[in-house]
């Protein structure tokens, strides 16, 4: 089974196009063949790159995010994607309510993946400082390892 992940948070900007590029990595480094992309909730930033603090930010880490644009999830995510994963507690019910019936995708919480962080939420840092963005990189890379070795391990 090959699977495919979406990451999700509100413009697609900041925190979900991170965790696409920090699960990407995971994913290279444990040479898995998993499918992956992001979206937002709302339709704001369509089209946009991510936000110049989140592409400098990956790219001290060594990942380049730059070529990613904004796009709104949309109902074929859901059957497209075997995991979709919200970034907050707001992006997960935004999720839930547009969820077709019949939809049988894993939707969690990126922090669910983060042993001891269940139910926590990777923090939104648009309105905050540079530093704030290291905090973003560091929550989606921990969730990132756990959920690729996840996949790991039910791809065995
Ligand atoms: P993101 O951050 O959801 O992590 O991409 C935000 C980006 C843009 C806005 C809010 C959050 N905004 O209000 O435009």
């Amino acid at each position: 089974m090959i699977y495919s992940v979406l990451f999700v948070c509100l413009g697609n900007i900041c925190r979900s196009p991170l965790a696409e590029g920090a699960f990407r990595d995971e994913v290279a480094k444990r040479k898995l063949p998993i499918i992956t992309d992001s979206a937002g909730t709302a339709a704001y930033h369509t089209d946009n790159p991510p936000d110049p603090r989140a592409i400098a930010t990956a790219k001290r880490n060594g990942v380049n995010i730059g070529s990613l644009r904004a796009r709104q999830v949309k109902p074929a995510d859901f059957k497209r994607f075997t995991h979709i994963v919200a970034m907050d507690a707001e992006n997960l019910a935004n999720l839930k309510r547009i969820q077709p019936q019949g939809s049988t995708t894993n939707l969690s919480l990126m922090m669910a993946w983060a042993k001891g962080r269940e139910g926590c939420s990777v923090e939104d840092p648009y309105y905050g400082d540079e530093n704030g963005f290291e905090v973003t990189w560091s929550d989606v890379v921990t969730a990132s390892k756990g959920l690729a070795d996840h996949l790991a391990h039910k791809a065995d």
